[in-house]
């Protein structure tokens, strides 16, 4: 499988952590061939472009598109971003990826992907994993907990602005499970490019566990600043990202996602999944800060 094309679905890269365009990267580096799915043709596909990906414009619920897309490769990397429309993209790429005759799909979900999880985002997760299992297109499902970039995206420009985290989180002992998207990437790479996969596998990624209260620390260290974190009630949460423009498919999902957290009872441990498939150790939290600096100090003009 390893010369054999693979489509990289999210390619350009969003606000979340880039995994696809990580993906794209990655598997260019080892000379294997990429045609990225990008949802527009800008700087950012010209980028995959000079890399050496074929680029295709196209969007997960347009079928033609995604037929068009899935002509000729042999695998897939999905993933669908924190909106609505989960499900009818995930039928839309199993149909056409079927017909293909596809026979891997790297199914990019949250960690815990059950009938019974605790967000609707989660549940939907679940049964996107039975459609592609349905399929029968080698399907294997990378199931990732929070990235470091979520926790920027909430974070930074209230600390850039007041040196405080507002969030509903509980106590700083609340325990929060992390992983860098580049780090996801990785893993999913690995697992695109390895000789076997069992269809319907999961990979667990998880890059570091840390206490709140130590994220703050770590954050106040890097930035060499003081930060104060202010609990926050969940309706506070939600109505503040409804106004700065999160879709409420993501503000339903996260609002459920930390209240989980905060109350959960159990610890996590950090598997070996990263190293094993991304063949080098989770980047810290405090690595990722380092690198972000600039964003954490930048105030909204
Ligand atoms: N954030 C977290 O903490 C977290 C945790 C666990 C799992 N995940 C999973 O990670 C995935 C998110 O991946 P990511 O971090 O790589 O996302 P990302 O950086 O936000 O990138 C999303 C990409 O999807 C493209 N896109 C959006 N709508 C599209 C459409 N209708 N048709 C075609 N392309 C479209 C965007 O293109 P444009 O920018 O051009 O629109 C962008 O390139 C999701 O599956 C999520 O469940 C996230």
């Amino acid at each position: 499988m390893a010369n054999e094309l693979v489509l990289v679905t999210g390619a350009a890269g969003g606000s979340q952590g880039k995994t696809g365009r990580h993906v794209s990267e990655l598997l260019l580096k080892r000379g294997v061939p990429v045609r990225a799915f990008v949802h527009k043709i800008d700087e950012r596909s010209e980028h995959l472009r000079a890399l050496g990906a074929e680029v295709v414009a196209g969007d997960f619920l347009d079928y033609r598109s995604v037929e068009r897309a899935v002509k000729g490769v042999s695998s897939i990397y999905f993933a669908y971003p924190v909106q609505p429309g989960l499900l009818d993209a995930t039928t839309v790429m199993a149909d056409c990826a079927r017909r293909a005759g596809v026979k891997r799909v790297i199914d990019m979900v949250m960690l815990v992907s059950t009938p019974d999880a605790p967000t609707p985002r989660m549940r939907q997760n679940y049964l996107s994993e039975q459609i592609f299992e349905w399929a029968g297109v080698g399907a294997a499902h990378v199931r990732a907990t929070v990235f470091f970039e979520q926790v920027r995206m909430m974070a930074a420009a209230t600390i850039a602005a007041q040196g405080m985290i507002m969030l509903p989180w509980g106590s700083e002992n609340t325990v929060l499970p992390l992983v860098s998207g580049e780090d996801v990437a990785r893993v999913a790479a690995g697992v695109l490019t390895s000789p076997q996969v069992a269809p319907g596998s999961s990979y667990p990624v998880i890059g570091q566990v840390i206490t709140l209260g130590d994220a703050i620390k770590t954050i106040a260290r890097v930035l060499g600043r003081d930060v104060r974190y202010v609990e926050i009630t969940d309706q506070q949460w939600h109505d503040g990202a409804l106004a700065r423009g999160v879709n409420a498919h993501a503000v339903e999902h996260l609002v459920q996602l930390w209240r989980t957290l905060r109350t959960n009872p159990r610890g996590f441990e950090v598997p070996d999944t990263i190293e094993k498939f991304g063949g080098q150790k989770p980047k810290t939290f405090e690595a990722f800060v380092r690198e972000q600096q600039d964003v954490f100090k930048m105030k909204a003009a």
